[in-house]
């Protein structure tokens, strides 16, 4: 999870990465002026935006030949952070002070054509004026001289530009340079402005002082349409030749073709190479300070190629700048896509992010409850522990106590004081039972197993019990009911055997596995058990007494710590007859034992002979036992009552048949049988024997021909006198008087 995360984010950086990094350069352009030159200019250097690797904006700002405002439009593409100034100075000189301004922000300038008045610059890139006038001048030489073959002295005539500015002072330098000592003509210069106004003034007035001119040179093209006007549809129109500056398709170069003009001089643009200079300069490249650009005469010989050339050039310029717009436009969709990308990825990873710590809280959230719960089990099994644990010795305290507050062998004073036990005990059983509901309410899914206490070992051995046991491995001790008390703590022991040993014979086991063991030698008539003690729990013992067919019918009384009613309800789950809790009352307790014990003796009727007695009968029988400690035969109990009949019958013409042949093929000693027998009818098994024979003979009587004598040696009478005798006993009459009826 984390590592997806992390890779989003270095997506993400890598994707705005490549935007944020990459610097734009802004290049701000300060034309003089405006015009044809300019335009052309203006528009290659917007072109050269796109043609660097690096990302270029271009400004454009245009004075229109006012040098104030010049000034102020300088000083503001500072102002708004330009990275690099290129600037055509209107006038040389007044600009040096903005120029110097800028250079003190740290911006390099660039002198583009013109130049103003200061070293303080960055470089220059533009014509070379002194040789562009230069090459004029040689042309018009060259045409002058034509003039001079035919015996005329030539007059050459120059109308300059403004003089402040820096091309109008270098091409009237190249131009002079090229009149000098040409002694055969004469040369005449003019100072005036770039405007063609004034061109057209200077030479309408030597035409008015008839100097008629043979060549007239003007520092611009421009300037060459004012003088134009003047001669245009005059004699002069042949005569006067004149010569301009700039070269432009449109403008000197389409003149040369009509012939308006006899020559003109290209003066470069090359917008693209002012850009990259510029780049240069900004990305710290090498770069030269002087930066010439070379020039070219176009005369009527060469104009037509040099127009086709040049037209084709403006195209494909053109349709350079139609690209860039379209890629300016992808670039732009581009970017926003680019942008809703980022955008999107920036959400992925914040609800990823989200998700995360969502899914961090809820874990923590769930640990920290898991350990509250823990926290909370483990009071309410110390709770428990503790409570249970305290509910034996309540017992033990309360129980003799009550005994001899009863007994009322105590003098007052002592009656008293234990008075103060007695009612201190209840208390302390009232709160233990409060703290056990309080952990039921709060749902407690400890079970008891954990909470069982710490259980000792320990078995008794005193020679009480030994003696009794002896007594009691006898057929009949006739005497009290048997009870077999199994716990593990000595004192509760002590105490059950306290409280019943003056009705019954009390036998004590220390855990479930010893108890089993003596509840199968002696067949007790009740088996009163703790549930958690060590080796064999009394749940366990319970299940085992009742799976043995010898201990199935001895009704089990658990007696235990463990009060809520799952666990009672565990208890009789498990065959238990009773269920006593902790602290319990030592009277409800023997009032228990002795139901229990009561119950059991009603079982008789399981060994009537079964064709005297019908279904129903039977029926309402068991219906009578629902009641509290009263169980119904269980099916173990049914399972022995039918065997043994089976046995019974089947060996019942056996006159000598002994008790031991019966108990050998039930599986069971001569006791076990005597005590499982004496338990469930109340009989001993000889007497059972004698009633199921005579119950037998009754019914051969009254079913059969069967004489008396036959019938008492079926049913295993030695002789019929005996028998006669044994069935008045039994019924009230003698076998003949039933014959009779
Ligand atoms: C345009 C212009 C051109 C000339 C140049 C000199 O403003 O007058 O005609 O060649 O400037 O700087």
């Amino acid at each position: 999870m984390k590592k997806t995360v992390l890779y989003l984010i270095i997506i993400v950086a890598a994707l705005t990465g490549c935007t944020e990094s990459e610097k734009t350069f802004r290049i701000g352009v300060s034309q003089c002026a405006g015009g044809q030159w300019r335009d052309k200019v203006n528009s290659e250097m917007l072109a050269a935006q796109h043609l660097f690797e690096q990302n270029v904006k271009v400004t454009v700002v245009n004075a229109q030949d006012d040098t104030e405002r010049q000034i102020c439009e300088i000083d503001s593409l500072s102002d708004a952070g330009i990275d690099l100034l290129v600037v055509a100075p209107n006038e040389s000189a007044p600009i040096a002070d903005a120029i110097a301004r800028t250079r003190q922000r740290g911006i390099p300038v660039i002198f583009f054509d013109r130049k103003a008045m200061t070293d303080d610059y960055t470089a220059f890139i533009g014509g070379d004026n002194v040789e562009a006038g230069r090459t004029v001048g040689n042309y018009a030489l060259s045409l002058a001289k034509l003039q001079a073959q035919a015996g005329h002295r030539p007059l050459v005539v120059e109308i300059t530009g403004s003089m402040g500015t820096s091309p109008a002072q270098e091409r009237h330098q190249g131009f002079a340079e090229a009149m000098q000592q040409q002694d055969w003509l004469d040369y005449q210069p003019l100072f005036s402005d770039w405007s063609a106004t004034e061109a057209h003034k200077k030479v309408a007035q030597l035409l008015a002082e008839n100097r008629v001119p043979d060549v007239v040179f003007c520092h611009n093209d421009a300037m060459c349409t004012g003088a134009f006007e003047v001669v245009k549809g005059t004699p002069y129109e042949q005569k006067v030749r004149l010569l301009g500056i700039d070269g432009m398709p449109e403008e000197g170069i389409a003149y040369v073709q009509k012939g308006w003009l006899a020559g003109t001089y290209i003066y470069p643009t090359h917008g693209e190479r002012v850009v990259r200079l510029a780049l240069d300069i900004l990305t710290g490249q090498p770069y030269e300070q002087e930066n010439p650009m070379e020039g070219m005469m176009v005369t009527p010989d060469n104009a037509d190629i040099i127009a086709l050339n040049s037209r084709e050039l403006m195209h494909q310029n053109h349709d350079l700048v139609t690209v860039q717009d379209k890629l300016e436009d992808y670039l732009g969709l581009y970017n926003t896509q680019h942008k809703v990308l980022i955008g999107s990825l920036l959400s992925i990873l914040l609800l990823l992010i989200g998700v995360l710590l969502t899914w961090r809280a809820a874990r923590q959230q769930r640990r920290v409850h898991e350990q509250m719960k823990r926290l909370s089990e483990e009071q309410t099994l110390f709770y428990t522990n503790a409570s249970h644990q305290l509910k034996t010795p309540l017992t033990l305290i309360a129980g003799p106590v009550r005994k001899l507050l009863e007994d009322g062998k105590l003098k007052s004073e002592e009656q008293g004081l234990l008075e103060i036990v007695g009612r201190n005990v209840a208390q302390l059983e009232t709160l233990i039972s409060s703290v056990l509901s309080f952990r039921k309410e709060m749902g407690s899914t400890v079970s008891d197993e954990t909470a069982a206490e710490a259980v000792r070992q320990g078995a008794p051995a005193d020679a009480i019990q030994e003696s009794r046991l002896a007594l009691l491995k006898q057929e009949d001790t006739d005497e009290l009911p048997s009870i077999l008390v199994v716990d593990d703590n000595d004192d509760m022991r002590r105490y059950l055997r306290t409280l019943l040993a003056d009705k019954f014979y009390v036998l004590e086991a220390a855990d479930g596995q010893g108890g089993l063991k003596l509840a199968r030698d002696i067949v007790p008539d009740i088996v009163v058990s703790d549930v958690m003690m060590p080796v064999m729990n009394g749940l366990q013992l319970c299940k085992r007494l009742k799976e043995d067919a010898v201990t199935s019918h001895i009704p089990v009384l658990l007696l235990t710590a463990r009060s809520s009613e799952a666990q009672q309800m565990e208890g009789y789950e498990h065959g238990a007859d009773a269920y006593l809790t902790k602290p319990f009352r030592a009277d409800l307790l023997i009032s228990r034992i002795y139901n229990l014990v009561r119950s059991r003796q009603q079982l008789r009727h399981l060994f009537e002979a079964s064709d005297t007695m019908t279904q129903p009968e039977a029926s309402a029988i068991d219906e009578s036992r629902e009641l509290v400690d009263r169980p119904r035969p269980s099916s173990q109990d049914k399972l022995f009552a039918d065997s043994l009949k089976e046995a019974i019958l089947k060996n019942m013409s056996n006159p000598n048949l002994k008790m031991d042949e019966l108990g050998d093929e039930l599986g069971l000693s001569r006791v076990q049988l005597y005590r499982k027998v004496k338990a469930l009818t109340g009989l001993s098994p000889v007497e059972l024997l004698r009633e199921m024979r005579l119950q037998r003979a009754r019914t051969l009587l009254t079913t059969s021909t069967k004489t008396v004598a036959e019938v008492a040696y079926e049913v295993g009478f030695g002789t019929p006198s005996y028998f006669s005798k044994c069935f008045k006993q039994l019924f009230g009459e003698y076998p003949t008087d039933l014959r009779a009826e």
